[in-house]
């Protein structure tokens, strides 16, 4: 876009985001085949739990608390809600795209392997880990403090990447940058920041500015069928990319579009 300010490049990013209240599995009503460069979904983890807003937990303030199901029944039970959800998106992905499930230890294992079903095991580019470290331990086991985000791409040898720099931990590279690897340490939403929505599961912006700037390219668009409180559709205008959020709960998309609306004054 040579000519073109930044901030009237930001204005039409902003323009170009948008969030609808539709279920993943009817996402061609509001994306046109072959034109979405990242696909990252954060669906229900098949904890067995409701998820709910926690009381005070965020900006939902007077407009009531938010939340969605979160129960399949059986590892099969989830494996059969999503693998339709994932075939379904396929079509709108151009062949330069990627996708990233984000999971945990309950699904990630059932998750993978049917992603090398639906896509071919040499799609399969990270198994990420997100490394969060908040939260409490357990005297049975190892604290489970990571989560799972499964990167596949639809052509090995033409899909877009942009390794990430973070900076070198070594004695000898100390003060410079170096190319991420597979574990993301990116801390948690802890409960006074400011970008804290009150939404549950909502993940930091610095986790999906990350993954935006590393799997899709500039101006591209990034597709987020689960989107909550809209983390990812944030992220997108962040970083230049445009985005398209849905979601089956209405709270989720009255969430996710104000954060839009506050992103663009
Ligand atoms: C883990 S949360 C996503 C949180 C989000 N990443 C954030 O940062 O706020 C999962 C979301 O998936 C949504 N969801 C569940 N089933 C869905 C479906 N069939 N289609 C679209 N969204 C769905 C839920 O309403 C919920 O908002």
């Amino acid at each position: 876009m040579i000519g073109v300010s930044l901030k009237m490049r930001r204005a039409l990013y902003h323009a170009s985001v948008t969030v609808h209240l539709c279920d993943w599995l009817n996402a061609a009503d509001h994306v046109a085949p072959a034109t979405v460069d990242f696909l990252y979904a954060d669906p229900p983890f098949n904890t067995g739990v409701a998820k709910r807003s926690p009381p005070g937990g965020g900006k939902l303030g007077r407009e009531g608390a938010a939340g969605y199901a979160d129960a399949f029944g059986s590892a099969a039970g989830f494996i059969g809600w999503l693998r339709p959800r994932v075939e379904a998106a396929l079509p709108l992905m151009k062949r330069t795209g990627l996708v990233a499930i984000h999971v945990d230890w309950r699904t990630s294992h059932h998750v993978r392997l049917m992603l090398d079903e639906v896509l071919g095991e040499d799609r399969f580019v990270n198994h990420l880990v997100w490394a969060y470290g908040l939260g409490g331990s357990s005297p049975r086991r190892f604290a489970r403090k990571h989560d799972d985000i499964l990167l596949y791409c639809l052509e090995p040898r033409e899909y877009w990447f942009e390794a990430p720099l973070v900076p070198a931990t070594s004695q000898r590279l100390k003060g410079q940058m170096k190319k991420a690897t597979d574990v993301l340490d990116v801390p948690a939403i802890n409960n006074m920041a400011g970008e804290r929505t009150g939404y549950p599961t909502q993940k930091p912006l610095e986790l999906l500015e990350m993954l935006a700037r590393a799997c899709c390219p500039p101006g591209g668009l990034v597709l987020d069928p689960c989107c909550g409180s809209g983390t990812t559709v944030v992220a997108a205008m962040r970083t230049g990319r445009r985005g398209v959020g849905l979601d089956v709960s209405a709270d989720a998309v009255r969430v996710a579009r104000g954060r839009v609306e506050g992103e663009k004054r």
